[in-house]
C-alpha cells in the first residue's frame, strides 16, 4: 500500500511538473550562436543530469558571472602592472569602467538572478544585450577618435568569451520567450 502510495506521489509529482520542463537540445542553440564549439563545450560541461531550459540557463548565467569577475579581476591586475603606459593604462581603465561593479557589467548582473528567477526573461535579455555592449565597447574603443587599442595581454579573449557566453543565453531564453 505504502508502494502504491508512493508512486502515486511520483505520478502527480511529474504531472504538475513534467510539463513545465522543457529538455533542452543542445546543438538547436549552438548551431545558431557564432562559435558552435565554444557553445557545445560549455553545456555539455554542466555537471548533473538535468538538462531542461530553466537550469541550462541558470547554470549558463552562472558561468557568465564567474567570466565577467575573472575579466573584472584579470583588468585590476593588468592595470596595476600597466606602468607608466598612459593609452594602455586609459584602455584598461576605460574597460574596468564597463565591467565593473559601480556601473559595468558586473554592476549588471546584481539583478539578474532575481530577474530569471521571477521569470523576467526578457529584462534578463536585456541585461545580456548591456554586457555584450561592454565587451564590444572595451575591444573596439569609445568612438572613432579612440580606436581599439592593440592589446597583447589576454584580456580580449576574456572578453571574447563573455561576448559569447551572454550569446548563448540570449539564444536560450529567445526559445523560452518565443514558445
Ligand atoms: C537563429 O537566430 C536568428 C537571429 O539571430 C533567428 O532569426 C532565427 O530564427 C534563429 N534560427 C533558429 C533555427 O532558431
Ligand atoms: C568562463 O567560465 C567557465 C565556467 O565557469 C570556465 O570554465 C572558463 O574557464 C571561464 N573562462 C574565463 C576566461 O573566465
Ligand atoms: C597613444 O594614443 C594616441 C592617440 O590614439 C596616439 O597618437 C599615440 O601614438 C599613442 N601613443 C603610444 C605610445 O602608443
Amino acid at each position: 500500500m505504502v508502494r502504491i502510495l508512493s508512486y502515486a506521489v511520483v505520478f502527480i509529482l511529474c504531472v504538475t511538473s513534467c510539463y513545465a520542463v522543457k529538455v533542452v537540445n543542445v546543438d538547436a542553440i549552438c548551431k545558431n550562436v557564432t562559435d558552435y564549439t565554444f557553445c557545445s563545450n560549455l553545456l555539455n560541461a554542466k555537471p548533473g543530469t538535468s538538462r531542461d531550459l530553466v537550469s541550462l540557463t541558470q547554470y549558463t548565467i552562472d558561468a557568465l558571472r564567474v567570466n565577467v569577475t575573472n575579466t573584472v579581476k584579470l583588468l585590476d591586475s593588468l592595470i596595476a602592472h600597466s606602468g607608466s603606459n598612459f593609452n594602455l593604462t586609459y584602455h584598461y581603465n576605460m574597460c574596468s569602467e564597463l565591467f565593473g561593479i559601480q556601473k559595468g557589467a558586473l554592476h549588471t548582473f546584481e539583478d539578474v538572478d532575481k530577474l530569471f528567477k521571477t521569470g523576467d526573461y526578457e529584462s534578463v535579455v536585456e541585461s545580456m544585450k548591456t554586457i555584450q555592449f561592454d565587451a564590444f565597447i572595451c575591444l573596439s574603443g569609445e568612438s572613432p577618435s579612440d580606436p581599439p587599442y592593440e592589446d597583447t595581454s589576454v584580456l580580449p579573449k576574456y572578453v571574447n568569451v563573455v561576448n559569447l557566453v551572454a550569446e548563448i543565453i540570449i539564444r536560450m531564453l529567445s526559445y523560452v520567450i518565443n514558445t
